[in-house]
């Protein structure tokens, strides 16, 4: 974010005040910021405080009432290399979907040219109004880049959708919508995720705990970067929430490679962070089984390897990942199913490593490329591997393009 020049636009919400943060954390990363407030925000956090933090005036107002100086919204959009308004109110959404200009701020983002971004913080009702979700598709239409308020307490006391996401997190979207040589828009990956559950009968099926984090990471990361991403996902309790995500749901491997086989072949590729069942029950039982029985056992037969399978179709233009979580002989292990599955990069994680691999937010991988190429990161969040992962893929795409 060295030298960038940002447009922090504040509105009138008791999220203001972490506005405050922002400026602080964008400053840190070498961006120049200048701070537009509505009138209203000025009730919610002090222009002195904006205006010491990004160690400039705070603009308000279309001109200075005691000596009538202009400050021009032509200029501010045209000066900024983002504009991000941080907390957006229902209100100023509304207007801007409807190219309301009553204020500097509104005028100044009807005069940008560069990208914008969006923080929505308002209550859960307000945020999924129709009126409020109708103005928000047609801004996101038009290009602006909405940063969906993640699901928590409220300011109100109340739980739900609607807080504005965390400065840090916004501050990590926009270095994304900065470094545009990873822009991935145009491109469509299908992303696998979570665990499968193969049904024994009615009720019951053989399933694992894997949490489906890693690949919500990587999905959320693409799609960022404006990739189209279809997610297929096995059952978990986590969300997507980027617009560009589109989930499809199944619950068993057949299902999931039958979702994957389809939709692979129109995709630039795909990422296969599924920890999908290797065997499942020959039949299932129709009803509840019930006990009665002193031992019981249940015939399996192996589910089809769906990464394995996308390899084996795969064209010249399009990347496959897959991950190996391994107990033992890592290494060995991994480079087999990168070969096997003729995949272009493996994400490796040991089952040895502590805090890494399925149920924990955090992972520690080895990435292999088929060249031969590896590289080792320490143990971070999901979301920064997701990151490491997307970097990969990024460069392994251009470098097919070229
Ligand atoms: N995979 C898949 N379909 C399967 C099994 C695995 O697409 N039926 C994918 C996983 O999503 C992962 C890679 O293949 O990207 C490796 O999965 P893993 O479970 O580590 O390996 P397996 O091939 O199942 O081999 P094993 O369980 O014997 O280690």
């Amino acid at each position: 974010m060295m030298n960038k020049k940002i447009i922090l636009g504040v509105t009138g919400s008791i999220a203001a005040y972490k506005a405050a943060t922002l400026v602080r954390l964008l400053v840190k990363e070498g961006a120049e910021v200048k701070v537009l407030m509505t009138n209203t925000a000025r009730q919610f956090i002090t222009p002195l405080t904006m205006a010491t933090l990004s160690k400039r005036p705070v603009l308000v107002e279309f001109f200075n009432p005691e000596n009538g100086e202009w400050n021009s919204h032509v200029k501010l959009g045209l000066w900024a290399d983002l504009m991000l308004i941080a907390p957006a109110s229902a209100n100023t959404i509304g207007k801007m979907a409807c190219g309301i200009a009553d204020n500097l701020l509104l005028t100044t983002y009807l005069s940008a040219r560069c990208p914008v971004a969006v923080a929505p913080a308002m209550d859960l009702d307000m945020y999924a109004h129709v009126a409020h979700q109708q103005n928000l598709s047609l801004l996101r239409l038009r290009g602006v880049h909405i940063i969906e308020p993640p699901v928590g307490e409220l300011a109100s006391g109340l739980q739900g959708q609607g807080r504005m996401e965390e400065p840090e997190e916004i501050v990590r979207l926009l270095q994304i919508l900065l470094e545009k040589k990873i822009c991935l828009s145009g491109k469509h990956f299908l992303v696998t995720a979570g665990p499968t559950h193969e049904n024994i009968d009615a009720v019951r099926f053989i399933g694992n705990s894997s949490s489906g984090k890693m690949g919500y990471a990587i999905a959320e990361e693409l799609a960022w970067r404006g990739a189209r991403v279809t997610l297929i996902s096995g059952p978990v309790s986590v969300v997507a929430r980027h617009p560009g995500i589109t989930l499809c749901r199944v619950a068993s491997a057949q299902e999931m490679y039958e979702a994957a086989a389809r939709l692979f072949p129109e995709s630039d590729g795909a990422v296969m962070a599924a920890a999908v069942a290797d065997f499942t029950p020959e039949s299932r039982v129709e009803g509840k089984m019930k006990r009665g029985k002193s031992s019981l056992s249940i015939t399996l037969t192996p589910t089809k390897d769906i990464a394995a399978y996308l390899g084996s179709i795969k064209k010249k233009n399009q990347t496959l990942v897959g991950f190996a979580l391994e107990a033992a002989d890592e290494h060995t292990n991994a480079l087999k199913k990168l070969r096997e599955k003729n995949l272009d990069f493996i994400v490796l994680n040991s089952l040895n490593d502590p805090n890494a691999g399925f149920n924990v937010d955090t992972n520690k991988v080895c990435i292999i490329d088929r060249t031969g190429r590896e590289a080792t990161y320490e143990l971070k969040s999901k979301i920064e591997v997701a990151k490491d992962i997307v970097n990969k893929l990024s460069e392994w795409a251009n470098r097919i393009e070229s």
